[in-house]
């Protein structure tokens, strides 16, 4: 009897294994449960057996009967999850298809997290055009007609009043013929330049011009804030910087900053992140300001440049070459 037992409870752990839907089980479970089962016949042959057998046989058969009776349960609710599939088209079991979410452009993140940063110190944000006049690109900052980045190597020129701007400083001189001072702007946009593309160098990249502009503002108000600037960019408490004298027709006395940028890999490099200086007195002049009334500085950033730094991109032209596995890998 035991023998007997144990050879249909195994037969019967196979089928239900084996049963691939729902009807098969349930012909599974008649063929061993039914009214004629093979479990059900066994159940009923007991009180054929010696008195003294029965109790043994009867817990054995007990046994075999809860442990079928619980694999069919438990298969039956396996058939059930799976059977969601409709007409054979639609497998709704399958997990779904994540759509693709589209991100900032990483140079985007950067103009965010940079104007951010100087919202908090009071900036607002100013705009000016890509397309802009000769006269405030150059003229009204105090270039001469003779200056070297008027050259046509250098400039855009869509015919002879107007150019791609070259860089973002004639916001500078837009809004302040609209405003008077106080002024704490910072105005990020795109500007082009002749240049032979390499991997430091694109003819368009980005730019973000700062101009502070109030009575009495002097030299130290320029490295506070650039020093503050940096402090937040960089996460360094003691960033290390350097001013070096430079000139730009537009400011007086004019600077070039240089960041100290010790880089993942353990090496570190001066980097030149902004010119910078104090507003000339010819651009107040150009803007209508009475003379010797404002003092201001104002600075310009490359943004590319420290968004390449910042994610240790060695090439400027993966960010305008539109591979979207290179900028899959900034999602913000
Ligand atoms: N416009 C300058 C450049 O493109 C940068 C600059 C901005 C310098 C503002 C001084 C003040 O190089």
């Amino acid at each position: 009897m035991q023998g007997e037992i144990e050879a249909i409870v195994s037969s019967a752990r196979s089928e239900i294994a084996s049963a691939g839907e729902l009807d098969a089980l349930e012909r599974v479970r008649v063929r061993f449960l039914g009214r004629k089962g093979e479990l059900t016949l066994l159940l009923r042959g007991l009180k054929e057996l010696p008195a003294e057998e029965r109790p043994a046989a009867g817990q054995a058969l007990n046994r075999a009967k809860n442990e079928v009776e619980g694999l069919i349960q438990a298969r039956r609710e396996e058939l059930e999850e799976g059977s969601l599939e409709v007409d054979g088209r639609w497998d709704l079991t399958l997990p779904g298809r994540r759509p693709h979410s589209g991100s900032r452009h990483l140079i985007h993140q950067t103009i965010e997290r940079i104007c951010d940063i100087f919202h908090g110190m009071g900036y607002t944000r100013a705009d000016g055009p890509d397309v802009e006049l000769d006269a405030l690109n150059f003229t009204a900052l105090n270039f001469p007609d003779d200056h070297p980045s008027r050259d046509l190597q250098d400039t855009f020129y869509i015919n002879d009043e107007v150019v791609l701007r070259t860089q973002t400083s004639p916001v500078q001189v837009r809004y302040m013929r609209e405003h008077t001072p106080p002024i704490a702007i910072v105005a990020p946009g795109r500007v082009y330049r002749q240049e032979q593309p390499d991997a430091s160098h694109a003819a368009e990249f980005f730019q973000i011009e700062g101009l502070f502009v109030d009575r009495a503002v002097s030299m130290a108000d320029l490295k506070a804030t650039v020093l503050a600037f940096v402090r937040e960019f960089s996460g360094e408490d003691e960033p290390r910087l350097r001013f070096r004298p430079h000139f730009f027709p537009f400011t007086e006395p004019s600077v070039e900053v240089d960041l100290w940028w010790q880089g993942k890999d353990g090496k570190g490099a001066w980097l030149e992140i902004m010119g910078a200086g104090m507003v000339h007195p010819h651009v107040f002049a150009n803007c209508g300001y009475p003379e010797d009334a404002y003092t201001g500085f104002a600075f310009g950033m490359g943004i590319d440049r420290l968004a390449m730094v910042a994610a240790a991109i060695p090439d400027i032209r993966l960010l305008y070459d539109n591979d979207i596995r290179f900028h899959r890998q900034f999602p913000g």
